[in-house]
Order: C-alpha cells, then structure tokens, then sequence
C-alpha cells in the first residue's frame, strides 16, 4: 500500500468518526431537548389542571353562596311585602282615626246623619228593623238595568260609586247590568215565600235570606249580570264579568259579599255589597271576606262609608 493511500484512508476514518460523533451527539442533544420540552408541558398541565379545579371549586362555592343570597332576598322581599301590605291597613286605619280627630263637628254632623245599619253583619247575624228603609234611595240609570222596564234603586248616596263601577266596566268592554237591587222588608218577605214553595224551606234558605236579613233591604247590594248572560247568572263565575269585578270592584268600595264556602250561603258570585273604599280597599289588601272581619273592625270604616 502507498503511504498517500494509508494517509487518506486515516483522514477519511478520523472524518467519518468526526460526522458519526456530531450525529450522535446532536440526536442526544434533541432527544434531551424534547425529552425536557415534555416534563416542561407536562408540568404546565398538570398546573393548569390544578387551576382549573381550583377555579370551578371557587366558582362552585360562589354559585352556592349566590344561591343562598338569592333565598335570603326573595324571603326578605316576601318579608317586606308583608310589612307593606299591614303598613298600608295600619296607614289607612291611622288615617281615618286622624280623619276623625280632625273632622270634630264635621265629623260628629257625619256620623249622625249616616246609617248605623249600613256596615252591620246580616245574612243571619243581625236582623234589619222591617222598618228601615234607606235614606233616600235613587233609580239606577235604566241602560244598566238588565230589565230596563223594571226600576231598580239603590241607596242614593252609594249611586255615584255604582255609577263609576258600571261606566269603567263598559270602558274595558264588560256589559254589566244591575238585575237586583234595593229590596224592602215586604219584597224579600215576598220573594223567600214564592221560593220556598217553590223549592222548599231547606234549599231556599241557602240562597235566599229572610226578610230582615237580606242585604238588599240595605240599598247597597246588587246583584249583577251580563247583558249576554241576563238571568242566567248562575254562569257569572266563568265570564269576563265577574273576574273584572274580583279585580276593581274593590277601589269602587264594593265587595263579594258570599265568596266559595262561606258559612251563610251559596257560592254567589253577583252579589256586590257596597262598603266604601276605605274597607274595601282593606279587605282587599288582606285577601280576606266582610264577613271574616270583627264587627267593632268594621264599625270603624262607618264614617268614611261614602268618602271618595
Ligand atoms: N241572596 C241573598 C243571600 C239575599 O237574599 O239577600
Ligand atoms: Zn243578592
């Protein structure tokens, strides 16, 4: 062998050792590279991954704390309601006593010209003198009289409350009409007869009061019907009408006198008893009956009957 051949033979081993020792040296480079970008991502996620529980625990508790807040509001604001709802009887029965400290001799001149009998308890409690009749008693405009050709009167003072109820009753498209109204001792004496050989004395009684008994005598009950519906009012509970009245009769002053269940009679859902606004207003508030009400409660709303 040539000593050039030996020579280049050696560089040519020494450069190929050389470029294998790069190559692996590289690869071990990369493979460490890599091998440090995983643990890198690997501990990225795994923090990541703890943040995230982290975060939906805090959110968790924080939705349970709003929940809570939430229930707390809503039975503070259940609370409030209440209080304002017996903040407004008391501010109502505060002002009628103010009223009446106030009014002195107007007041007195009030009380002794307005009608004990007209806010007591009757249909069974108390019983109607057969010799009262109203103080002045007016005919109710014939338009609104189911029967025009029948008159029907009603307690004169009550008229212009009766009137407003009927007009803003028409104003939101509900035809009402009076089919009873003021009845004397001797009609409703009259009447219970012809039902009770009509039906006998067991069933009348629980639709018709005896003479004396009957708020009718009083001028200041009516009961209504539809113009549609005229005598079949028995269907008054399912139209327009009566869900009309259950929603505004009151702020006229008047109130169902024999809601569902009542201890006097049957379900009457055409009998509107006119006791003024203050009262009326009051039961309204309360969700409760005239009759569920004491009578000294009552006796107190006598004097501001017919304030507007
Ligand atoms: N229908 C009622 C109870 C009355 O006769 O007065
Ligand atoms: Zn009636």
């Amino acid at each position: 062998m040539e000593p050039d051949t030996t020579r280049k033979d050696t560089i040519f081993i020494i450069l190929l050792t050389f470029f294998i020792a790069c190559i692996v040296g590289f690869s071990g480079y990369a493979y460490w590279v890599l091998l440090d970008t995983k643990a890198k991502l690997e501990s990225e996620l795994a923090h990541t991954k703890e943040e995230y529980a982290s975060r939906s625990a805090f959110l968790l508790e924080n939705i349970d704390v709003l929940q809570r807040l939430l229930a707390t509001t809503t039975s503070k604001r259940d609370d409030l309601e209440k209080t304002l709802r017996e903040e407004q009887v008391l501010i109502s029965a505060m002002q009628l006593q103010v009223e009446s400290a106030l009014g002195t001799v107007g007041t007195l001149e009030k009380l002794s010209t307005t009608d004990t009998e007209l806010l007591k308890k009757y249909s069974r409690v108390y019983f109607l003198n057969e010799n009262f009749t109203p103080k002045t008693l007016e005919v109710v405009p014939s338009q609104y009289v189911f029967q025009p050709e029948k008159e029907k009167k009603v307690y004169g003072e009550m008229l212009p409350f009766l009137f407003e109820l009927l007009n803003d009753a028409v104003g939101d498209g509900i035809d009402l009409r009076v089919l009873s109204a003021y009845r004397s001792f001797g009609e409703q004496s009259t009447l219970k007869s012809v039902y009770s050989v009509l039906y006998g004395a067991g069933t009348s009684n629980r639709f018709s009061a005896d003479q004396g008994y009957s708020e009718h005598q009083l001028g200041t009950a009516v009961d209504l019907t539809t113009k549609q519906l005229g005598a079949r009012y028995t269907a008054f509970e399912k139209d327009d009408a009566y869900r009309w009245l259950m929603e505004h009769a009151y702020e006229y002053g008047f109130v169902l006198s024999y809601p569902k269940e009542n201890t006097y009679y049957v379900f009457e859902p055409w009998h509107f008893r006119f006791v003024g606004k203050s009262l009326a207003l009051r039961l309204h508030i309360e969700n409760k009956y005239f009759y569920d009400l004491e009578q000294r409660t009552i006796d107190q709303y006598l004097i501001s009957i017919f304030d507007r």
